[in-house]
């Protein structure tokens, strides 16, 4: 993609990130170049290219400079941008945290705070469902993760210090030559103190996992006494990987929970089939884990929404070395971008792919696809590593929730569509009116 001579194509990719790659990919095919000022760009929406640079070359692709440049101030050297040697200690360190069984023990908790959520609601109350989604997955790794019960402060602090450091962030990264963080810009200074309000938090809380020396059986403790040849994680690694699942863990969901209530809003029909199989298979009980294999449907409904209205639209990597993938010569330092919005646009897979039709989820249609091809939390050994973790919540809470509300949004509503870190509906919200089901569940 040309663009224009001097910008490339800045500001068509700062005006609309996702809208840039949904219609980059659809005039230009499954791989196409584009320059971004002095950033030249490989997007890609093949699925053969992306499963090659998830598993087959995953370690010749590092997360890229750029990008671990914003991250630093706030995630460190945590998972998420961390590679190379490091990532893999960490790796290895945390990877025993996620361990199945241990996540499974946290759907209770993922139910009980979904309750307390819809116990706080009153028939007629006008909801931003972002923000009611965002503060129930804050409060949902908060407990799971580091055993607190976060409480009405702590959450709302977080939350605005996160949407704080999200949005400077991403504008700090369209900043083709980025202002240093030690310059005192009105912006740094208002990152900084986001930064430190979360930081105050984690702080306290480690405090109190080392005075106890009690591992509470949470992530965080998990952390905090996991030790291997080298030792236990510095006390800075250890804030960094906190930040790192404080924000990799809540926001991602929290909108693609939101995105799942908009799509359910918009198709009442989807929603009804999704009753009938809830009240089927619960009877009107609160959902629990084992329930989950019996409620297949409500997980075409997620897979549907991840791949139609992604949380994490793309993602990207930066080449180590010159290399020939499917034919396209990456370069070294070159920067890809996995297109995992365009990708679910894609109708060589996706029949009529602007639809939201979570029965095309079948087990024969995802033996269809080829790999590379539905790759919402990525893939290969930098797959997301709350994977099962999301999965679960999502199905949790969204049984909970379609038990007793009714999913909507005002008449004619049409959200914006934000590409920040996650894409999310933006300052508009995603706007709703409190109605719960007229006819309780069987
Ligand atoms: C719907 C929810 C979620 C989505 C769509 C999602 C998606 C992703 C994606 C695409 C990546 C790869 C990013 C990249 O390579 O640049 C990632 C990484 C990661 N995610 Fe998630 N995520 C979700 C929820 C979670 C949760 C709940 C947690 C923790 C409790 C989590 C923890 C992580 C971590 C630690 C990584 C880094 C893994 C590594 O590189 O070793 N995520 N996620």
């Amino acid at each position: 993609m040309k663009g224009h001579w001097f910008w490339g194509c800045l500001f068509d990719l700062i005006r609309d990130r996702s809208g840039f790659l949904i219609e980059g990919h659809a005039q230009l095919g499954d791989v196409f170049f584009a320059r971004a000022l002095v950033r030249d760009l490989l997007c890609v929406r093949d699925p053969a290219v992306v499963n090659a640079i998830n598993v087959t070359y995953w370690a010749d692709f590092y997360k890229p400079d750029y990008i671990k440049a914003m991250w630093k101030p706030f995630l460190g050297n945590g998972l998420v941008p961390n590679d190379g040697e490091s990532w893999k200690r960490q790796h290895k360190l945390i990877m025993p945290g996620f361990h199945k069984k241990r996540v499974d023990a946290y759907a209770p908790t993922m139910v009980d705070f979904t309750e307390r959520m819809l116990d706080r609601w009153n028939e007629g109350d006008c909801k931003d469902m972002r923000v009611e989604l965002n503060a129930l997955a804050l409060e949902v790794v908060a407990c799971t993760l580091f055993d607190i019960d976060i409480g009405t402060e702590d959450s709302k602090t977080i939350r605005e210090a996160i949407g704080e450091v999200s949005e400077i962030l991403v504008a700090d990264a369209d900043k083709m030559i980025p202002r240093p963080d030690w310059w005192p810009t009105a912006e740094n200074r208002r990152k900084k103190r986001a930064i430190t309000k979360i930081e105050e938090i984690i702080r306290r809380v480690h405090e109190d996992r080392l005075t106890s020396q009690e591992d509470r059986g949470d992530l965080f403790s998990h952390m905090v006494f996991v030790e291997d040849e080298q030792g236990c994680m510095s006390d800075k690694q250890l804030r960094d990987e906190a930040m790192t699942l404080i924000f990799a863990g809540h926001e991602t969901t929290a909108h693609a929970l939101t995105w799942t209530w908009y799509l359910l809003a918009k198709n009442p029909n989807k929603v009804a089939k999704m009753r009938e199989e809830l009240d089927r298979v619960l009877g009107g009980c609160r959902p629990e884990v084992d329930d989950l294999p019996n409620l297949p449907y409500l997980e075409m409904v997620v897979k549907e929404s991840l791949r139609l209205l992604p949380s994490v639209w793309a993602y990207a990597r930066q080449a180590q070395r010159d290399l020939v993938i499917e034919g396209y010569e990456i370069k070294k330092g070159q920067t890809v971008t996995i297109s995992h919005i365009a990708m679910g646009r894609n109708p060589k897979y996706y029949d009529h792919p602007e639809e939201f039709r979570p029965e095309r989820w079948t087990r024969e249609f995802e033996r269809s696809l080829p790999r590379g091809a539905y790759t919402p939390f990525a893939g290969g050994p930098r797959v997301c590593l709350g994977k099962q973790f999301a999965m679960m919540e999502m199905r949790m809470i969204l049984a909970t929730l379609l038990q007793h509300v009714e999913p909507n949004v005002p008449e004619g509503f049409e959200p914006d569509f934000v590409t920040e870190l996650s894409m999310h509906p933006g300052k508009r919200g995603m706007p709703a009116t409190v109605r719960f089901r007229k006819t309780a569940p069987a």
